[in-house]
């Protein structure tokens, strides 16, 4: 009986609600919260200062031909709805990805009501529900969301594909491609974008359905929560005749990093006698640019510099300072979000965020 009036609360709230996230965050509270600091939520020029930096100076602004939206704010019709973002109808009604040359296309379906989604051992299942018979016989056993149905068998959500339509390339006028994503990551069950960038971390699913863990929304990345990746970097240490070698190991199925802004930076301090001494610095970037040198995205023609951490590679850093037992090494694997040189360019000197440095691992060793 509580159960019934609870739902007819619900119901009836929703009726009053402003966004579709917030007829979600009814139900799927803890999802809704944990997306709303994500960069999918945060994606638009009025949320993204970094995204809002590039588009200032892009050519296409002046004609206001805002081609980003295919990505950042998807199916946005109005101002109201681009403040949204990336929204959680946009990415669980993607039905399809179109593979395309420049770049790709989602074919979102048109029933805004049944959500795509995946769970272990349901891949067969669709979930319609029956208002009439399940709104005064729910029980336990019942299945189904009393707001939408839901469509297990879409297996681009099975293997993540479906990222693929946003995340997996983009050529520039000049055809040239100005990033890529290895299409590597999204094969199989087992391991892909979405175990990896979503995994499975405490809290229910929903309020009706009490589950142990739900998939995480905060999309782990460069941006937001770095540290639920830092598993997928390995870091180790080796002494060597003439000093030592330092060893990143990088178990993701793509580029470390994979904007052409970022730069990631390896860094080493020694301590020895009790004094601190910071060791040179390595830099891992893939720098795009044309005949007259680094440029921005929609001006490159070619590859400048590419010394970014391939995927699954393992490179190993030579250091020419001579060791004794007991000295301890402390490594640090991390990145800036804008490489520091584009900064001035950008107008984004002041940006906290596209300053600082993130450690991504953090590691210490003893010379035996
Ligand atoms: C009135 C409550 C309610 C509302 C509102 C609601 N949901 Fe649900 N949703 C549920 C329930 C209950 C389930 C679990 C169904 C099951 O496991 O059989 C569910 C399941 C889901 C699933 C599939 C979960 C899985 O098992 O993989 C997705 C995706 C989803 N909801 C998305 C949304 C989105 C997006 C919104 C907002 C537009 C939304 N829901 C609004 C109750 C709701
Ligand atoms: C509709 C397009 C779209 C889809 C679909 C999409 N993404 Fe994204 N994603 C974006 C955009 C745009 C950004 C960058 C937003 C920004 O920084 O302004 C982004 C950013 C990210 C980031 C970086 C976050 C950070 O904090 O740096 C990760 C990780 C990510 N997406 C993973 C995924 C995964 C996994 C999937 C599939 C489940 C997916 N995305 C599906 C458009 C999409
Ligand atoms: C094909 C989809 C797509 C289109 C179109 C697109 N982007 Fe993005 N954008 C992404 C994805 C995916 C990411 C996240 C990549 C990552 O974190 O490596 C991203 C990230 C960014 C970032 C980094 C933001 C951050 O949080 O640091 C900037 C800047 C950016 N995009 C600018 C633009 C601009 C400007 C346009 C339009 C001229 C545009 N993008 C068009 C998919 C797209
Ligand atoms: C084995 C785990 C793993 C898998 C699988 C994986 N990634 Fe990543 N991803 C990482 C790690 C590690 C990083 C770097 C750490 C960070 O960005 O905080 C990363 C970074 C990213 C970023 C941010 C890069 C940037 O330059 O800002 C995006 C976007 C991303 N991955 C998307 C994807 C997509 C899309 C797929 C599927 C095709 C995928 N990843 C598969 C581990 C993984
Ligand atoms: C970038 C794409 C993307 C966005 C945006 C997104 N989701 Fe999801 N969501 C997924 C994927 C992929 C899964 C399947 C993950 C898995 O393997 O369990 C999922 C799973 C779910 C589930 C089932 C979770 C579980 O633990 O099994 C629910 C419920 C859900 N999403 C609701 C939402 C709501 C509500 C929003 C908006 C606040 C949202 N999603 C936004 C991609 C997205």
């Amino acid at each position: 009986m509580e159960k019934i009036v609870l739902l007819a609360l619900v119901l009836t709230s929703l009726l009053f609600a402003k966004s579709a996230t917030q007829i979600c965050k009814k139900c799927h509270p803890i999802i809704v919260e944990e997306f709303e600091g994500s960069m999918h939520k945060n994606s638009s020029i009025y949320d993204d200062a970094i995204h809002k930096a590039v588009w200032d100076i892009h050519p296409l602004k002046a004609k206001d031909n805002y081609v980003c939206a295919q990505c950042h704010i998807p199916n946005a019709k109005n101002e109201e709805e681009a403040k949204e973002g990336i929204t959680c109808v946009s990415c669980h009604t993607i039905k399809n990805v179109e593979e395309h040359a420049s770049v790709n296309k989602n074919v979102y379906s048109k029933d805004k009501k049944t959500f795509y989604s995946t769970e272990a051992g349901r891949e067969g299942e669709k979930v319609v529900y029956k208002k009439e018979s399940s709104l005064f016989g729910m029980n336990k056993s019942s299945v189904g969301s009393p707001y939408h149905d839901i469509d297990y068998t879409n297996e681009k959500f099975q293997n993540a594909k479906m990222c693929l339509g946003c995340h997996s390339h983009r050529q520039n006028s000049n055809e040239f491609m100005i990033c890529e994503t290895s299409k590597e990551g999204a094969k199989n069950k087992e391991e892909n974008c979405i175990t990896c960038h979503m995994p499975k971390v405490e809290g229910t699913t929903t309020t009706i359905k009490k589950t142990q863990k739900h998939s995480f929304h905060g999309f782990a990345g460069a941006r937001k929560n770095p540290q639920l990746l830092s598993e997928y970097v390995g870091l180790d240490f080796k002494k060597s005749s003439n000093g030592f070698e330092i060893t990143i190991d990088n178990k993701a199925p793509h580029d470390l990093m994979l904007h052409p802004l970022r730069v990631v930076e390896l860094r080493v301090n020694l301590l020895q006698n009790n004094n601190i001494t910071q060791l040179k610095r390595h830099s891992f970037v893939k720098v795009i640019g044309n005949e007259e040198g680094p440029s921005m995205p929609w001006l490159a023609n070619r590859v400048l510099v590419d010394s970014m951490l391939k995927s699954k590679e393992k490179r190993s850093i030579s250091y020419e300072t001579a060791l004794k037992s007991g000295d301890k090494i402390e490594v640090q694997l991390g990145y800036f979000v804008v490489n520091p040189k584009a900064l001035k360019k950008l107008n984004l000197e002041e940006n906290e965020d596209a300053k600082k440095f993130t450690i991504l691992k953090q590691q210490h060793f003893t010379v035996e």
